[in-house]
């Protein structure tokens, strides 16, 4: 394979800022970071594409969450905590109700570039470079914030260990031991719609865990009570920064990208001739590739050709983002297609990137509706097709913001700005993911009861 971590660079690379006014700084530091700590290991990566595999044959489910972008405003141990809680807790409802394991994947430890639908923003007759998330430029609208830095990506590698630190500790560290499933609930936003449907749940795993240790099996002994696995994963979209967290792995002889578990190619960048369909083919991780409106069946098979070639399960995960309108004419022939060719892939849904509206006020905001009316047509699409809905990819906070519209806490156009806090897209918050969960898991329960 004539591959090497650095050959994305003879290709297209679109939303790569090439305005960095000292490319000798950047490549020291990309030279720098190359020596750096991996943030994680091959081998944990490959345990996740086994877990995806399992995901792909419908032995388990996807949860992948967290931040549109991180930023280093927002870099807090309330912040980490709070997102990986909420995480937890969806993951513990969907467990319920898929009665499946639940594979966790943060949007979390290194999710900060963001492709710009316009590389220039414009404010009262200026115009400055767009915001490109934290570890590119900054959000504010002056000139020296807007132009790259490279001495950020430095900072955010720095960011996103301590993140992992943090959730490493809090993954197997006693925080996530099932048998604090109540205490996740304590510490929640008070008035939370669905406290009491979360006790009750609580209620449910504790009495079950008393009586397996009154039948003498002792939780502290059994893994999967007391610790979790947790995975990271972003946008493979700073391609400078992934190739430089890219090491050959000792055990298998193979490239991983280190700088996550699990890395994704943005809709915007999936040129199949690209720069990061390029860097991704590389790499052993698990890649997620958002398809949306713009591809087709075909185009969708020559880039699983070139990502998978030997159509290793666990290797892709096809993460739908069409919005609510669009999702049944979008998703359909791209299952059927795929179903038919027989490609072992999971199928995931993010509700929210195509869903994304604007309010009067020019307030970039999402409808809890409309995210879970394409969460719903995603599992009828599959189901109709012979696919497996495998996952949900969702963009949200353990924050109580209200930057989405909707749910049980009925978030309106007049409440957005009290709490609007995102850098880039709308997230769910600790609520609204809540609400979210239970209602997947009732959809999942009703299907296991009709055996669908
Ligand atoms: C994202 O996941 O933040 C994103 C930009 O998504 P998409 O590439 O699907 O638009
Ligand atoms: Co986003």
């Amino acid at each position: 394979m004539d591959w090497t971590p650095d050959s994305w660079r003879e290709k297209t690379a679109l939303h790569i800022p090439a305005d960095y006014p000292n490319p000798a700084a950047l490549e020291a530091v990309e030279k720098e970071l190359s020596g750096y700590p991996p943030l994680v290991f091959a081998g944990e990566a490959r345990t996740l594409r086994q877990s995806l595999a399992n995901v792909s044959r419908g032995e388990a489910f996807l949860l992948q969450g967290g931040d549109c972008a991180e930023s280093f405003k927002e870099f807090h141990p309330n912040n980490i905590r709070d997102t990986f809680r909420v995480l937890l807790q969806m993951a513990v409802v969907l467990t319920f109700g898929a009665a499946l394991p639940v594979i966790k994947v943060g949007r979390i430890a290194g999710q900060f570039a963001k492709p710009r639908s316009s590389p220039t923003e414009s404010i009262d007759g200026q115009t400055l470079p767009s915001y490109r998330g934290d570890n590119i430029n900054g959000m504010e609208f002056i000139s020296e914030a807007r132009t790259p830095d490279p001495q950020r990506l430095l900072k955010a590698y720095g960011h996103a260990a301590a993140t992992l630190n943090l959730i490493r500790a809090f993954a197997t560290g006693g925080y996530a031991d099932l048998r604090n499933v109540h205490k996740w609930n304590l510490e929640f936003v008070s008035g939370n719609p669905q406290e009491n449907r979360y006790r009750a749940l609580a209620d449910k795993i504790s009495e079950s865990i008393t009586f397996m240790e009154a039948c003498g099996v002792d939780g502290s002994d059994v893994r999967a009570i007391r610790e979790v696995d947790f995975y990271t994963s972003h946008e493979a979209l700073l391609l400078g920064f992934e190739a430089a967290m890219t090491r050959v792995d000792s055990t298998s002889g193979k490239w991983y990208d280190t700088s996550a578990h699990m890395v994704w190619i943005g809709d915007r960048t999936r040129q199949p001739d690209g720069a990061h369909v390029e860097f991704c083919r590389g790499i052993e991780n698990p890649i997620g590739l958002k398809c949306g409106p713009s591809l087709e069946a075909d185009e969708l098979l020559h880039l699983l050709d070139i990502l998978n070639p030997a159509d290793e399960a666990g290797r892709i995960v096809l993460i739908a983002r069409f919005g609510a309108d669009k999702a049944e004419r979008g998703l359909a022939p791209l299952v059927r297609k795929i179903t038919a060719e027989g490609r072992k892939v999971v199928w995931s849904c993010d509700p929210m990137h195509g869903n994304t509206i604007k309010t009067d006020g020019g307030t970039k905001t999402r409808h809890v509706d409309s995210i879970l009316s394409e969460v719903g047509t995603f599992f009828d699409v599959c189901r109709a097709e012979g696919a497996i809905p495998g996952g949900v990819h969702f963009e949200m906070t353990g924050q109580n913001v209200t930057e989405c519209l909707g749910g049980s806490q009925e978030i309106s156009e007049a409440d957005l700005s009290s709490r609007y806090h995102t850098h880039c897209d709308p997230r769910l918050n600790a609520s609204q993911a809540l609400d979210l969960a239970f209602i997947l898991a009732d959809r999942f329960k009703e299907s296991r009861l009709s055996g669908v």
